[in-house]
């Protein structure tokens, strides 16, 4: 059987991101427990805010493409989220609906998310970790028909979560995040 492959998305821009943090931390314990992983950064995917004037003029945005591809070619999704005003950001919002817009051939719209696991995480300096972001993720992509595994992870007080190696320094934390990635790899093995 080929090897189990990941995706890992942080959905965070900034330097120094928590969330950047986390799905760096996730990606290395995804990796120990025998995935193969990819974590990008959306830097290397940027795009305009979704208009439909803008995809009837010029299609579907390149950048969005080569995301959709990439999520082919893996078995998992993670994506690790910042929460903005109870939601999720919008970076994270217009590339889900960009990348919903992309049909290759032979697929339906949108397939990419019907036919591969996700799990979601989020990281933040209150006390709630992101959890509000991660409800509003958790329906966009079951909007997308996504399977999404029902271990999440919502890393509070995150400002004070990381010791200067930045792994995580309450064991609590890294039993969470352990959890999160055995479900999503038992999850994708099954779905393979
Ligand atoms: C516009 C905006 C709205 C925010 N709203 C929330 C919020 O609702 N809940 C929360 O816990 N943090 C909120 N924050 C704080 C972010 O969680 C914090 O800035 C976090 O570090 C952002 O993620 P990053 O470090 O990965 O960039 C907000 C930040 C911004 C810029």
């Amino acid at each position: 059987m080929s090897a189990l492959k990941i995706l890992v998305i942080p959905g965070s821009l900034r330097s120094g991101s928590l969330n950047a943090k986390l799905a760096a931390v996730a990606a290395h314990e995804l990796a120990r427990s025998g995935a193969d992983v990819t974590r990008i950064s959306l830097a290397d995917f940027p795009l305009p805010i979704y208009d439909g004037d803008l995809q009837a003029k010029s299609g579907v945005p390149k950048h969005a493409i080569n995301l959709k591809r990439m999520m082919s070619a893996h078995h998992g999704v993670l994506i690790v989220t910042p929460e903005y005003n109870a939601s999720v950001p919008p970076l994270v919002k217009n590339t889900i609906d960009w990348v919903s817009r992309v049909q290759d051939a032979h697929e339906n719209r949108g397939q990419v998310f019907r036919d591969r696991v996700f799990a979601i995480a989020s990281a933040s300096g209150g006390r709630l970790g992101g959890t509000r972001a991660l409800s509003a993720l958790r329906l966009i992509l079951s909007a997308c028909h996504a399977t999404v595994i029902a271990n999440q992870l919502a890393l509070s007080f995150a400002d004070e979560a990381y010791d200067e190696m930045d792994k995580l320094k309450n064991s609590a934390d890294s039993e969470a995040l352990k959890a999160l990635v055995r479900q999503l790899i038992d999850v994708s093995q099954r779905m393979m």
